[in-house]
Formats: C-alpha cells, structure tokens, sequence
C-alpha cells in the first residue's frame, strides 16, 4: 500500500525533471564558461595588466610598449606564451627575436606575468586577434551610464534562475496538496471538490494578499524615499565632456592632486581648468576609441573658443553645512577613496557616499585623531591625561569636538 503510493506520488514529480536537469545545466556551463578561451575573458586579463604600456583595442599605436596589432601574426603562439609569462627568461635563452625587441625599446624591460595559464594567455591573444566590437555610446549619456551595474548578461542568467527555482516551487507546493489529498481519499474521507484557478484567484483570501502586498510596496517606497529625500548617493549626471576617471587616475595613474589642487590645501578641491587637459592633450588627441576621439575634440572646442566646460557639480552639501577638505585630506590623512569611493576604476563619475548627517557623524565617532604632539589639541589637558597614563588610549574625532552642531553647521 505504502508503496504504491509512493509510486504514485513519484508520478507527480516527474514534471520537475526537466526544470532540475534544466538547472544542472546551467550550473554545468557556467562552470566550464570560465576554464574556456575567450576573446572576452582576454580583454578582462588586458584591460588589468597591459593597457597602462600597450594600447587597448584596436591595438594600433604605441605607449610605452609596442603597439599589439598583428602581433599574432609576427610572432608564433609558442613564443608569445614563453614571451608574456617571462620574457626576461626567454632572453636569457637566448632568442633574438626577444633580445631584437627589448633592444629597440630602450632596454625597458616588460615584467612577467607566471602566474597566468596558458590558457589565460591565449584568451589575451584571443582577443588581441579580435577584440569584441565597442557598443556605441547612447546619446546624452556620454560614456554610458551603465556604470556599476551588472553587465546584461549575468542579470539574464540570474532571472532564468529565478524563474526555474519559481517553477519548482509550485511544482512542489501542487505535488504536496495532491499528496495531501490522497492521504485524505486513503483515509476513506470525502474529497472537497477542487476550485478552478480563477475561482481561487478572485477569491476574498486573494483579495486580501494582493491589498497585502500593495499596502508593504507603497509603505517600501515612502520611507525609502523619504530617507534619500535631498540625499543623492549614486547620482550620475551626464557630463559635457565623457571624462574618464578610470583610465586618467587608474590605467594612466595620474595623482587626483594633478588636477584637484585644492584638495590639499583648501576648503574645495576644485575642478581642473580646460588649461590643465590641454597640457596633455595638445599632444594626445587620439582617445582609446573613435568615440573618446569624438569626446577630446571638444577639448580643443573649448580652449580655442576661450570656454570653460560646464561641468556639473555632483556632490553638493546644503548651505547651512561647512565642510573643508584640507581637514580631512592632510590633517585627517583620509583618502579620498574612503568619501569618494573607487574613483580609480570609475568611467563616469558618481556620488559614492550619502553625504548624510548620519554618514559623517559615525566616522567622527570611529576615527581616531593623531592626538600626540598635535598643537591644534593643546586646550584638551584632560584626555592629554589619560593617553599619558595609557599610551594605547585612543582619541576620536568625536571626543576632541567632532559631534559638535556648531562644528558643521554655520
Ligand atoms: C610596464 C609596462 C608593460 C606592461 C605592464 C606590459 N608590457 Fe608588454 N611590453 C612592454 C615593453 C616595453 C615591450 C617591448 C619589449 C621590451 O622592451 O621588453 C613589450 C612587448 C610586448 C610584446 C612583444 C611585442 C612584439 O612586437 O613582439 C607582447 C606580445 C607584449 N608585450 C604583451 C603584453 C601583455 C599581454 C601584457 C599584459 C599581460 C603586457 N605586455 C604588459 C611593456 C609592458
Ligand atoms: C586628469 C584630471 C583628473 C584626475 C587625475 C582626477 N580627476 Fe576627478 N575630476 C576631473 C574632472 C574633469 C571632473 C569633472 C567631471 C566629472 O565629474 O567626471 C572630476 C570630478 C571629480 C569628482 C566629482 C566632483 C563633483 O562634481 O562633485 C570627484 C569626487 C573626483 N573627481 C575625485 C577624484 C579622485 C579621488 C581622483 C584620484 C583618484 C581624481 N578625481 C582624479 C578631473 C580629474
Ligand atoms: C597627464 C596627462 C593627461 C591629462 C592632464 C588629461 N588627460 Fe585625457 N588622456 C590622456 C591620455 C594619455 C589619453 C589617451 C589614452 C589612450 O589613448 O589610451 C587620454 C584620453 C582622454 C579621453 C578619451 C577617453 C577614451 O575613452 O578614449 C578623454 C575624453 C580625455 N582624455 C579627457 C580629458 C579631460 C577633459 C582632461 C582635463 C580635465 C584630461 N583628459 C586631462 C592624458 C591626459
Ligand atoms: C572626509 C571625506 C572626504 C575626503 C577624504 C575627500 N572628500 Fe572630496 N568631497 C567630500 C564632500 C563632503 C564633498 C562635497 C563638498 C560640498 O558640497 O561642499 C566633496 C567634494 C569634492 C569635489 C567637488 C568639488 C568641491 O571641492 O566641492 C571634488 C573634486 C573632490 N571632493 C575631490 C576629492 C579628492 C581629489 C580627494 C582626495 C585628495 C577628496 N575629495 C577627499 C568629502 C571628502
Ligand atoms: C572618513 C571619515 C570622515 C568623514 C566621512 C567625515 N569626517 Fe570630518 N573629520 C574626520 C577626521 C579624522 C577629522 C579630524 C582631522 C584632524 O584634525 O586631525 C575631521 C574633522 C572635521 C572637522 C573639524 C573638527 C574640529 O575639531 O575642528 C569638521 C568641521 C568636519 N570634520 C566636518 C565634516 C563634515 C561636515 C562631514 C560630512 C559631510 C565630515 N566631516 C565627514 C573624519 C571624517
Ligand atoms: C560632522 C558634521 C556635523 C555635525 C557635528 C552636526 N551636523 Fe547636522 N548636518 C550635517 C550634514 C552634512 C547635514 C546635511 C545632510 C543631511 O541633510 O542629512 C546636516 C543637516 C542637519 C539638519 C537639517 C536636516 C535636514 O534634513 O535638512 C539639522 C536640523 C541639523 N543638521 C542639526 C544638527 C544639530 C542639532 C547638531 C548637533 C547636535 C548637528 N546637526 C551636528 C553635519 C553635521
């Protein structure tokens, strides 16, 4: 009897079994996905290792090392692999094409990379062959805003996913009722006759969940935006010109200082005048794509029509707040990463901190303040006190003052 029933159950199952296997899959692929050669997981390789010396895509003119273009037709895939994992030790070996090509750039010597796979290093080659053609820009958005999101790809994945997780679980939720009401007709009960879907789904127990459900939706969004209410983490305005933080302060490694003086010294850091691009710029006119080509042309637009560009302000405090970043950057010695976030890696600027009350006052309370031998905290005997007597005692902004209202507020 048991059994029987159980065969019977099983039946009910059997639906699941293309939405398990369907699952099993998609983990099988994804996993061998990132053991493949791919021009695209080359170009994640490139972008991290090479481009601050070889020019990106389309790899047609020289940095500090050679220009890339072709190069897989120079040379063979055997001696590329021996060159790009340690081309110190390919010299040493002896080959002349290797001692030829260190020779004609100076002597200047690229440094190895014996971590990578040989895999790792043909999907580089991959892609050196064939770079994925760049999307082109959407209008009014320079440089795109797709910043930080997820790219389209892993979200499509994650919904599918989702939904066959979805699947099963009604699948299972209807194999448990039937189970349910095989027990009940075991038992020799009368069996409640089923209600057709769209009895059940304009039923008053229905009506009651969707009311439910709108009641939590609108109650989410109103404190949601009440919280954010003048606060703009995240905001990403298009800007006149696609300034790219990524490849100046990250690939090209330029000091934020370079072109935010003021930070320094002042109570604004400041935005750099067109005079400052063009000390580079009069001699780099071409941009990693013909879109950033496009973008440095109106460098030029602007410095010989004498303009400045209209930047748009992104972080803006209220009035009624006094925030200075000398304080902070070389008093304090805070990096400008710790507010302004991974500014190296973004291509277009946005507000990475909420700029919150809340947000301030917490790290006041956490930091410490380099207290010893600070004259500008002289008049606090007490805490001097106390540090003396216990050399690990640690004194916070906020004991020195920092949660003070007329500290920030004018
Ligand atoms: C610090 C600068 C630097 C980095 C980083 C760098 N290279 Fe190089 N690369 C050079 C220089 C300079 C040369 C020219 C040969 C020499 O002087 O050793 C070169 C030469 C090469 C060559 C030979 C080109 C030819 O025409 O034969 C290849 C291929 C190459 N690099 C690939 C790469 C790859 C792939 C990466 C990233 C994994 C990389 N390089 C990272 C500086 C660099
Ligand atoms: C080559 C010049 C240059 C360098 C180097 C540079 N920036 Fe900028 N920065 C700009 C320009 C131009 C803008 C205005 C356009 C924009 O917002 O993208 C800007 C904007 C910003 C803003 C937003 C200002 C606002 O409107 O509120 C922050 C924050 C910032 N930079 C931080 C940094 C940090 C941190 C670094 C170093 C990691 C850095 N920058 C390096 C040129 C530069
Ligand atoms: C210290 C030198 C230096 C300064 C200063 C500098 N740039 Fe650049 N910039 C470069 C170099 C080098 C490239 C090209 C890199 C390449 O082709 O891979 C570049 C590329 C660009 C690009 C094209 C990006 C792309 O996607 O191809 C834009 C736009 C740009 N810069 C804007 C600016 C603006 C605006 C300023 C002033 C706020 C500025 N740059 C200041 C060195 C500089
Ligand atoms: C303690 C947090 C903090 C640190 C550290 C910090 N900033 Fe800021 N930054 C801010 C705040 C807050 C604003 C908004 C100021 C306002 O609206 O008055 C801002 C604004 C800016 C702006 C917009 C222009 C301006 O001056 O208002 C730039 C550019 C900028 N910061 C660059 C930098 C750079 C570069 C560094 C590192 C050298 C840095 N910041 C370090 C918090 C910080
Ligand atoms: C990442 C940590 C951090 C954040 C965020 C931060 N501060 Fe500070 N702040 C400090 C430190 C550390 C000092 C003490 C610097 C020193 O004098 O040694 C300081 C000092 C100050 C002072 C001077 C206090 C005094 O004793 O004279 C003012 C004013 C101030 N901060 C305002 C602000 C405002 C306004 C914000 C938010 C918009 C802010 N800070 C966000 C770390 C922070
Ligand atoms: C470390 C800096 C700092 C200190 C200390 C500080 N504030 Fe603020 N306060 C801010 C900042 C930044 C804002 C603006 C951001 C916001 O609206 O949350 C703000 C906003 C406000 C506002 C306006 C709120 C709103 O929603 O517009 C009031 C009121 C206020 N503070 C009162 C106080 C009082 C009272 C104290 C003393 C107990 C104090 N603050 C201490 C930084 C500070």
């Amino acid at each position: 009897m048991h059994v029987n029933l159980l065969r019977r159950s099983l039946v009910h199952f059997k639906p699941l079994f293309p939405a398990l296997l369907s699952v099993l899959f998609l983990v099988l692929t994804m996993r061998l996905a990132s053991a493949e050669v791919t021009a695209a997981a080359g170009e994640k390789i490139f972008k991290q290792y090479c481009t601050s010396c070889h020019k990106a895509a389309p790899f047609d003119a020289k940095l500090v090392g050679p220009a890339l273009k072709d190069v897989e037709k120079r040379r063979s895939e055997e001696w590329l692999i021996k060159w790009i994992r340690n081309n110190a030790q390919l010299r040493a070996s002896g080959d002349k094409d290797a001692i030829a090509i260190w020779t004609e750039y100076g002597k200047n010597e690229m440094p190895s990379f014996a971590s990578f796979s040989d895999d790792e290093i043909k999907s580089i080659l991959a892609y050196i062959a064939n770079p994925p053609v760049a999307a082109a820009p959407v209008a009014g958005q320079p440089g795109g805003a797709t910043q930080g999101a997820p790219s389209a790809g892993s979200s499509v994945w994650l919904y599918l996913i989702l939904g066959v997780l979805l699947i099963i679980f009604v699948m299972l939720v209807r194999a448990n009722r039937t189970l349910k009401r095989m027990t009940i007709a075991k038992d020799g009960h009368e069996l409640e006759e089923e209600k057709p879907w769209s009895k059940r789904l304009t039923s008053a127990k229905a009506w009651a969940l969707y009311g439910l459900i709108l009641v939590f939706l609108a109650g989410w969004t109103i404190t949601d935006s009440a919280i954010r209410l003048g606060h703009s983490k995240n905001y990403t305005p298009p800007q006149p010109i696609a300034f790219p933080h990524d490849l100046h302060a990250g690939t090209l490694q330029i000091n934020c200082l370079y072109c935010h003086a003021g930070a320094e010294k002042s109570k604004v850091a400041g935005i750099p005048a067109v005079s400052t691009c063009m000390n580079c710029h009069k001699g780099v006119q071409q941009g990693e794509t013909e879109a950033g080509t496009a973008e440095i042309q109106k460098i030029y637009a602007a410095y010989e029509n004498n303009r400045p560009i209209q930047w748009v302000k992104i972080h803006n405090l209220p009035d009624h707040v006094y925030f200075n970043h000398s304080q902070h950057v070389t008093v304090g010695k805070i990096q400008c990463q710790t507010c302004h976030g991974p500014v190296e890696k973004m291509k277009t600027m946005y507000q990475f901190a909420s700029l919150s009350m809340g947000w301030c006052l917490n790290c006041h309370r956490q930091t410490e303040v380099n207290f010893q031998g600070n004259e500008y905290y002289t008049m606090y005997t007490e805490l001097h006190e106390k540090v003396k007597q216990d050399t690990s005692y640690a004194v916070t902004e906020a004991m020195v003052g920092g949660t003070g209202c007329q500290k920030c507020h004018y």
